[in-house]
């Protein structure tokens, strides 16, 4: 069975489809919505409607592109959950229609897992059983992959996500949304011991971030009282220790979950693996711990139907289908 399989992802700001034949990628379009830059954050309200408008298009070039007929496909995969439901909506119902018209299966898809199976896109592919850090705007976790679709989840944030964390670090400061790669930009040429910020330490492998987030808006708020040009004036040196601490409470969770679990396969994924203080740090980590390291190109980072369709190909080998009244889910565990 050389199964091809059209991907859709819609979960949240990212409207993305890819075709994926016999377990390989062959494209992955995606486009961003520019629209939330100005609010600070998602607009759900916006993000469902610039999917309805975005999905044709984006579908019809990953079939375009992939010179796969539509009736040559063998299933239609879509994302699940977890994500915002108006977002999740458009992908589930374009994914429902297309799978009843072709009379081709549905594979629904863990948004999560997916971001995990990104590492079987690209060779090299890490070995089972493994450890991965998924973070993102929505999720901080450290999984325990045993198999491609056989995960537990052995820590995760009590609170806001690390991506939150960045995102709303960046809306105090004035940035446009999302500001984790702005912050990731700035902080490159800043000084991360500048201001110990203090993180919060959890209990066992979990995370919190939002006592950080309050300490960072009390900080601002009493430095510009001093000096209303602080954020200006100190602005890479701020990212950059900002940056420090959130990327030092995410290594040493991990550090203390490979300890504990005696695993040194060590893969990242999600939005915020494509921060560059957590690639160089992980790296240098590694060879301190003798780790095996797995990081995503960064296309595969970020929200992207290629994960979605990789996902749905391993259910797909297993026969694992949906049924046309399949609904999407805001919260879906690993
Ligand atoms: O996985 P993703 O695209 O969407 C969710 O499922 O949430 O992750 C988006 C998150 C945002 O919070 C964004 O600020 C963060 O990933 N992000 C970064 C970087 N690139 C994206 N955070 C820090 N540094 C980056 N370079
Ligand atoms: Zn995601």
């Amino acid at each position: 069975m050389h199964p091809i399989i059209l991907a859709i992802e819609s979960s949240c700001d990212e409207t993305s489809a890819s075709v994926i034949r016999n377990g390989k990628v062959l494209n992955n379009i995606i486009a961003s919505q520019a629209v939330h830059q100005k609010y600070g954050g998602v607009v759900p309200e916006l993000a469902s409607r610039a999917h309805q408008q975005n999905i044709v298009m984006v579908v019809k070039e990953a079939m375009e592109k992939s010179g796969v007929m539509k009736t040559d496909l063998d299933a239609v995969g879509f994302t699940r959950g977890p994500g915002l439901i108006g977002s999740l909506l458009v992908g589930v119902s374009f994914a429902k229609g297309l799978a009843l018209g072709l009379g081709i299966p549905l594979v629904e898809v863990n948004h999560m897992q997916a971001h995990v199976l990104a590492h079987f896109i690209e060779e090299p592919t890490p070995a089972f059983p493994f450890l991965c850090l998924t973070v993102s705007g929505g999720h901080t976790q450290i999984v325990m992959v045993k198999d491609h679709l056989e995960m537990e989840v052995i820590g995760q944030t009590q609170d806001d996500a690390v991506g939150e964390a960045f995102d709303k670090a960046a809306k105090i400061m004035e940035m446009p949304y999302p500001g984790g790669p702005l912050i990731d930009r700035y902080a490159r040429q800043g000084n991360p011991h500048a201001f110990p910020f203090p993180g919060t330490s959890m209990p066992g492998l979990d995370f919190s971030f939002s006592g950080i987030k309050t300490a960072f808006l009390y900080f601002i708020r009493d430095e510009k009282k001093k000096n209303p040009a602080f954020v200006s004036e100190k602005l890479y040196d701020i990212c950059a220790s900002l940056q420090h601490t959130l990327v030092s409470m995410l290594l040493s969770k991990l550090e203390q979950a490979s300890n504990l679990t005696g695993i040194r396969q060590i893969a990242i994924a999600g939005g915020v693996s494509a921060n560059s203080e957590l690639r160089q740090s992980l790296q240098s980590l590694a060879q301190k711990k003798s780790w095996n390291i797995f990081i995503p190109a960064f296309e595969y980072c970020t929200d992207n139907a290629a994960m979605i369709a990789m996902a749905a190909h391993y259910k797909f080998l297993k026969k694992d289908f949906s049924t046309l009244d399949v609904t999407p889910l805001a919260r879906m565990p690993v």
